[in-house]
């Protein structure tokens, strides 16, 4: 399996922090925001990774994280020239660098201490499918993420993006496990009303074939949404590594 995490998007609610750097650049605690998820994807054994990001601050991640070798894995570097064009979009620029194998998919603002390894390895032995990861959120926060409904045996009856009424408290979080169909589903996708071919448009393709599972996390912070989210999270992550947790 290989590793694809996505860098893109423009960040406006970070301005200004995020005029003259990508936002996946900034400091979390005591590392680069995309340090997190490119550990957790070496820690998974995934040797080879490509990071997408946009046209303005690409070379910044080739000048922090060169090829690769101070986190084991071979680094691959893509631009997503249109970098509004969706996390779906972002995904179909790596079929070439996926070569027909199965990838993790991780958003570069995603933080989180769950050990991807098992699913990984379980994943790759895999026929087909898709896997998704969901976090249950109190009151109706999961109202900002795509919202993932599933029945009493744990599978995955239906995923909105962003409803105004969530069907559940579960949040779909920045983490997706693909098929090497991935790219022939993106290909059949359409923008959505926001004008970005979505994550979980692609997902729902896996729903309707009935071979999308749901994993449950019990703790991530999708860290670039605010600047009070950005605070919280280096509060947050600040703990767990102090506390051995991360
Ligand atoms: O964080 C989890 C949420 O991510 C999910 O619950 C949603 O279902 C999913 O649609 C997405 O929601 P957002 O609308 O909040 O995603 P955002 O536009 O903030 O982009 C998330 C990351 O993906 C960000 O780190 C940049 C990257 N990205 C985004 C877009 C739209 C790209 O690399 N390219 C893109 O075109």
């Amino acid at each position: 399996m290989k590793g694809v995490i996505l860098a893109g998007g423009l960040a406006t609610r970070l301005r200004p922090l995020t005029w003259v750097t990508n936002k996946h650049l900034l400091p979390i605690y005591n590392k680069p925001m995309i340090y997190y998820p490119l550990e957790s994807l070496a820690k998974a054994g995934i040797k080879e990774v490509l990071i997408s990001s946009s046209p303005d601050h690409a070379g910044q991640f080739t000048n922090l994280l060169k090829g690769g070798d101070d986190f084991g894995v071979k680094l691959y570097y893509s631009v997503q020239q249109n970098p509004k064009g969706g996390i779906a979009h972002a995904i179909g620029l790596a079929e070439e660098f996926a070569k027909g194998e199965k990838i993790a998919v991780v958003l570069g603002d995603n933080i989180f201490n769950y050990d991807l390894k098992p699913t990984v390895d379980k994943f790759t032995k895999k026929d087909k499918g898709a896997m998704v990861f969901g976090i249950r959120m109190p009151g109706m926060e999961s109202k900002h993420y795509g919202v993932i409904e599933i029945d009493q045996s744990g599978k995955v009856i239906s995923i909105e993006e962003k409803p105004e009424s969530p069907k559940s408290n579960i949040a779909q979080t920045g983490i997706y496990i693909y098929d090497e169909r991935v790219f022939d589903f993106i290909r059949k996708q359409k923008p959505s009303a926001r004008g970005e071919l979505e994550v979980t448009d692609l997902n729902n393709f896996y729903l309707k074939e009935g071979s999308l599972d749901c994993t449950l996390l019990d703790w991530w912070i999708d860290a670039g949404t605010s600047h009070d989210e950005l605070l919280r999270a280096n509060n947050l992550v600040a703990d767990k590594v102090i506390t051995g947790q991360l």
